[in-house]
């Protein structure tokens, strides 16, 4: 399918709706923005997926606590991460909620074809369940009789319950994944995988009998489905499945499945046995990133810890927020939250590096040119010039690879080492003297070297920032925007301005006053 080469699909998990939206939901859901904004840039046809997980005891149970209706309380929820997306500037394409018709249906038929397909069958579960987790339990998998996961205690079930032949696949998962040794990252996640795998796997429960919040089995009356089978199929839903055939061909399989460590084993071993089943394509990767502690400390309701993405982007900025999210910690491993990290970063990287790059060079560019970007002379260019346009130039083959393996951190280091080199630059070149010596050919140089370095690395910095990435060519004077261009023809040097007047303005980031915070 020549086609799918133009196409890019990311999706986030679909979040639970008994909770309001945390650091931990967004940071995968910046990350999968950073990664789909990038795509676009591009010139991908992205289809970017996030969307609410509305199903299943937790829900019903939350729902009960506040007294109303399943429905009514994912209704008042699904707002609430809505909201938060729109403020943290996520560019979804969609946004699935498992209670849609569209996604009833996509479950219905999955379900009936892997039925069709031998690999459904009625029989008793008898064992435990963690209902945060919503996953079923062996007794030798729990830790002093609680969930090994999350630590919470555990419930015994008995009862009539489908099947999934899980047991069937383990053999293929394991072959799959020796073929294909990118379909699960980071590597020492892929390593817990396989060892699980090895040990074998059990049929899996795949319907409930004894609360009713579900889709339910067809043709299997007081069964709803277990809401993992119905939770993963949303990545098939919003890819058009199974009516949109066109779209389907076209989207699926999805290039990143982006979650956390603690939901892989759903991704990379129960989904794609499904996807298997039903004689579909498995998805290309999944990436499972770490979890942020919040000042040294689990991140609980209880311990009233508890991290809000809005109130983080209205204090300290989005940009800023998302720019921390995916600076601070290699994506893949755990991190640790805490304000004076985030404060550090925003007055360090933010105000003092790029910040600060920008207002010197508009106000040089202001003060010695009257705000017009000047032409350079390249036969005027000494060493220096050389030696950035040779760094930008080996910055693409770099920064494309970090970004194809959502080495996050790793591409904003690389840019950081332009920015670095840039604020050195000027320190070296010494405009304010070319200025006073009046060596105009050098100081347009200098100013035009200054102003297409910071062009550049705007288009790069976009996917991360776009809103400080927009705000830089708006200062440099730059018309119609970064958004809808392309990367390839963008992140070359040699743009000739003609009259653009650089806006002196606002700080692109204002430095936070440390004592305050304190
Ligand atoms: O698991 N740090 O939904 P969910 C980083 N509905 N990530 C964290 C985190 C932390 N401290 N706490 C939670 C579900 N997360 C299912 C998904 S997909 C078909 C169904 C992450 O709302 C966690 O790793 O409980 C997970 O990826 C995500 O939040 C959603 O959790």
């Amino acid at each position: 399918m020549p086609e799918t080469e133009k196409t890019f699909y990311v999706t986030t998990p679909i979040y639970y709706v008994n909770d309001v939206p945390h650091i931990g939901h967004a940071y995968t859901t910046v990350a999968a923005d950073c990664i789909a904004r990038y795509k676009r840039l591009k010139g991908l046809e992205v289809l970017f997926l996030t969307g609410t997980d509305e199903h299943g005891q937790k829900v019903e149970k939350a729902a009960g606590g506040a007294k109303v209706s399943p429905q009514e309380f994912a209704d008042r929820v699904v707002v609430r991460f809505k909201e938060a997306w729109e403020r943290l500037g996520i560019s979804n394409d969609d946004f699935i909620r498992t209670t849609e018709e569209r996604h009833r249906k996509a479950v219905e038929h999955l379900w009936e074809v892997v039925r069709k397909n031998g690999d459904i069958y009625l029989g008793e579960y008898e064992d435990w369940y963690c209902t945060p987790c919503e996953n079923f339990l062996t007794g030798m998998q729990l830790k002093d009789g609680r969930c090994p996961d999350c630590g919470r205690p555990v419930e015994k079930l008995k009862e009539e319950s489908y099947f999934f032949r899980l047991s069937r696949y383990t053999e293929p998962l394991l072959k799959h994944i020796e073929k294909n040794p990118d379909f699960i990252s980071p590597d020492y996640r892929k390593n817990e995988i396989v060892s699980f795998l090895k040990e074998g796997l059990r049929d899996l429960s795949v319907s409930r009998t004894t609360f009713s919040w579900g889709v339910p089995v067809p043709n299997g009356p007081g069964h709803v489905m277990y809401v993992w089978f119905d939770a993963l199929t949303n990545y098939l839903t919003a890819a058009g499945y199974p009516d949109d055939i066109k779209k389907s061909c076209r989207m699926w399989p999805a290039d990143f499945h982006i979650i956390g460590k603690d939901i892989l084993r759903f991704h990379a071993v129960y989904w794609p046995a499904i996807l298997m089943s039903a004689g579909l394509s498995l998805p290309r990767r999944v990436f499972a990133h770490g979890w942020w502690t919040i000042d040294g400390n689990k991140m609980s309701k209880s311990k009233g810890n508890v991290v809000d993405p809005i109130e983080m982007a209205d204090t300290y900025g989005t940009d800023q927020f998302r720019y921390f999210l995916l600076r601070e910690v290699p994506f893949g491993l755990d991190g640790d939250f805490s304000v004076k990290a985030l404060i550090c970063r925003i007055n360090s990287d933010l105000a003092n590096d790029l910040g600060n790059l920008l207002s010197r060079s508009v106000s040089m560019i202001d003060k010695y040119r009257e705000g017009v970007i000047p032409s350079a002379d390249a036969s005027k260019d000494a060493g220096d010039e050389e030696k950035l346009k040779g760094m930008l130039a080996e910055l693409k083959a770099s920064f494309e690879a970090a970004m194809d393996s959502l080495d996050f951190s790793g591409a904003l280091s690389k840019l950081w080492a332009v920015v670095r080199e840039l604020n050195a630059y000027v320190d070296r070149s010494a405009p304010w003297k070319l200025a006073k010596e009046q060596d105009d050919a050098r100081l347009s140089n200098v100013l035009y070297t200054l102003a297409e370095g910071l062009r550049i690395l705007a288009v790069y910095l976009y996917p991360f920032m776009p809103s400080s990435a927009e705000k830089t060519w708006d200062a440099l004077g730059i018309p119609g925007g970064i958004k809808g261009r392309l990367f390839d023809r963008e992140v070359v040097w040699g743009r000739k301005y003609s009259g653009e007047k650089v806006k002196k303005g606002e700080p692109l980031f204002p430095r936070v006053e440390t004592a305050k915070n304190a």
